[in-house]
């Protein structure tokens, strides 16, 4: 999976929906960002999340498995090799559907962070969106419902405070381009995804959950 990923870095550096939107934008506005603030940005990618929070004065540490995304650390979100409570911060985009353990991923990022999770993540809309989303790429495990973000979140010791869901469309051709997908699969996703699919372009929806540590 690593050399996968690390294949795809390039596109997902350039990728326009990775780089910039008001997703992103939402979620450097709940990491309070400042000069003192310190982040990790789990399941860095092309690494936009960090690039804007650097631009915000923070200090930012990024962690990807995937070598080829030069990353600062190489590790899975599952084992996080920082100690508790190590950062201010713990932000995690268009990621946590990629991870084996997600439930183990939440609890570590839980771990590291003193004060915030902030995380965005595809949302769960129908098994029919999901065996297209694994069709097209089998690094995709599973997408979630706000309810059961908010379940993950609360277990590991956070309070949610805000969600935000964001509807956006993007070209369901380069979609399928930018992994690759082979021809007959790809006519099968869009078999999947008729409904979605509206002039070419393909609707997406994601959450942004912003969380803090639990006083209790
Ligand atoms: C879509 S990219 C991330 C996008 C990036 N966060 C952004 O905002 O542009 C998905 C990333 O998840 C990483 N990944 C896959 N499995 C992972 C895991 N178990 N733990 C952490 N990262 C993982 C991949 O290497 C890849 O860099």
């Amino acid at each position: 999976m690593t050399d996968v990923w690390s294949q795809r870095a390039d596109a997902f550096r350039e990728s326009p929906t990775h780089r910039e939107g008001p997703d992103l934008d939402l979620l450097v506005e709940w990491c309070e960002p400042g000069h003192d603030v310190k982040v990790l940005d789990v399941a860095t990618g092309g690494g936009h999340v960090a690039r804007r929070l650097r631009e915000e004065g923070c200090t930012v540490i990024t962690v990807d498995p995937a070598p080829g995304m030069r990353p600062d650390v190489v590790a899975p979100a599952e084992e996080l090799p920082f100690a508790d409570g190590s950062f201010d911060v713990v932000t995690c985009r268009i990621a946590a559907h990629h991870f084996q353990d997600v439930r183990r991923a939440v609890a570590e990022m839980a771990r590291v962070s003193r004060r915030l999770l902030v995380i965005e993540d595809n949302v769960f809309r129908g098994e029919h969106v999901e065996e297209a989303e694994r069709l097209r790429d089998p690094t995709h495990v599973r997408s979630y419902s706000e309810d059961e973000w908010k379940e993950m979140v609360t277990e590991a010791g956070f309070e949610v405070e805000q969600v935000e869901h964001f509807a956006r469309r993007q070209s369901a051709d380069t979609w399928l381009e930018r992994v690759e997908t082979p021809p007959e699969t790809a006519a099968r996703i869009r078999e999947l995804l008729a409904g979605e699919i509206e002039d070419g372009m393909l609707g997406f929806a994601s959450i942004v959950l912003k969380a803090r540590k639990s006083q209790k």
